[in-house]
């Protein structure tokens, strides 16, 4: 079992941030989802992030920031900044949002999967904030963290989560800090800087029309076309409960629940609209509010999946560009 401290313990702060100095490997609390956290200059730290995901070496991975001097911060491991992502930075940071940069060419290489960019974020949680800061005394300049799940699988949003997919890893080997439960509950938005336009790589809870607002010039979409730099948070099929997710609107629910009848065991169900289903059909209700449907998700996928159904059927999520990133998310899980 890793080591689980509650993190309104100052010492834990201080255990957390001494981990990472000295190369080891912690379960950290942000706004959007926990990371698996390490000192993103140390080579030796990174590769265990990996090795512990079970993630391929090639797929990069975000550096986090402390919030006082951001902008020495970004100088560490970016190489330039332009306008537009000074911009974005000025007006979300600290925050859910995650700039793809040109990346000094001697820094955290293997952090960045062997791209010649770098993902940073400042977070906004204030014991990311705290860890950081304390880390940062201890002389590391950014902290590598990927979402603390294992590769492919539905990003945590509790400490337990975080447990649960390291279950195999001592208390030696990974530290969690419970800071609760995430309050946007969805990854950070990416913005690719790196080819003189913005370019959304992956929707988060700020909408295209807030980041081209600050960006002050139209915001991409991913499928311009050009050498996608390798993200696995944009591969088809990702944040995959073990039961199979299908989405569907009412209508299509109601039709497909009368058709199994009492057969309909198998299956979850996670809708606005309330479709008749047997007795005892595991289900929750999905928020009207995109922001709190996404502050659930994860956990909603998590504790329908741990009922043993083989299905999760969901209602498709509504229009609208608050929706993108739930939208997103669940499209990845059904794929
Ligand atoms: O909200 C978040 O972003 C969370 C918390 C922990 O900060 N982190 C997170 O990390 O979602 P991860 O590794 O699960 O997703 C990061 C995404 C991946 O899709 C990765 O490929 C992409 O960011 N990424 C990181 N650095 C990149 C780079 N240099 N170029 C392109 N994509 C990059
Ligand atoms: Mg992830």
């Amino acid at each position: 079992m890793a080591l689980l401290l509650d993190a309104r313990d100052a010492t834990a702060i201080e255990q957390a941030a001494q981990r990472l100095a000295r190369g080891g490997l912690v379960g950290l609390p942000t706004e959007t989802v926990y990371g698996l956290a390490a000192d993103a200059e140390n080579a030796t730290a990174v590769r265990a992030i990996f090795e512990a995901k079970g993630r391929p070496a090639d797929h990069p991975l975000i550096v986090h920031v402390a919030p006082d001097a951001p902008r020495q911060a970004i100088d560490a491991f970016a190489s330039a900044v332009p306008a537009f992502a000074e911009r974005l930075i000025a007006a979300f940071w600290p925050g859910p949002l995650t700039l793809i940069l040109p990346r000094r060419a001697d820094v955290a290489a293997v952090a960045a999967g062997g791209q010649n960019s770098v993902g940073l974020r400042c977070p906004a949680h204030p014991v990311a904030q705290a860890v950081l800061r304390a880390a940062a005394a201890q002389g590391v300049r950014g902290v590598a963290a990927p979402s603390a799940n294992r590769f492919g699988r539905v990003s945590p949003t509790t400490a337990a989560h975080v447990a649960e997919e390291f279950a195999a890893l001592g208390d030696d080997a990974l530290l969690i800090l419970d800071g609760g439960a995430c309050a946007v509950g969805i990854e950070s938005a990416i913005v690719d800087c790196t080819r003189g336009h913005p370019v959304l790589l992956r929707p988060g809870v700020l909408t295209p029309a807030q980041l081209e607002a600050a960006a002050g010039e139209p915001v991409w979409g991913r499928d311009i076309g050009g050498a996608a730099p390798r993200a696995s948070g944009t591969l088809e099929s990702h944040y995959a409960p073990r039961a199979k997710v299908r989405l569907m609107d009412a209508k299509q629910l109601r039709a497909a629940m009368q058709v199994l009848g009492n057969d309909a065991k198998h299956i979850a169900l996670y809708t606005r609209t309330p479709i008749e289903a047997a007795r005892g059909t595991p289900r929750r209700r999905m928020p009207d509010d995109a922001a709190a449907t996404a502050q659930e998700l994860f956990a909603v996928l998590r504790e329908l999946d741990a009922t043993g159904v083989r299905l999760i059927w969901v209602e498709t999520p509504p229009e609208g560009p608050e929706w993108d990133g739930v939208r997103d998310r669940l499209n990845r899980a059904a794929a």
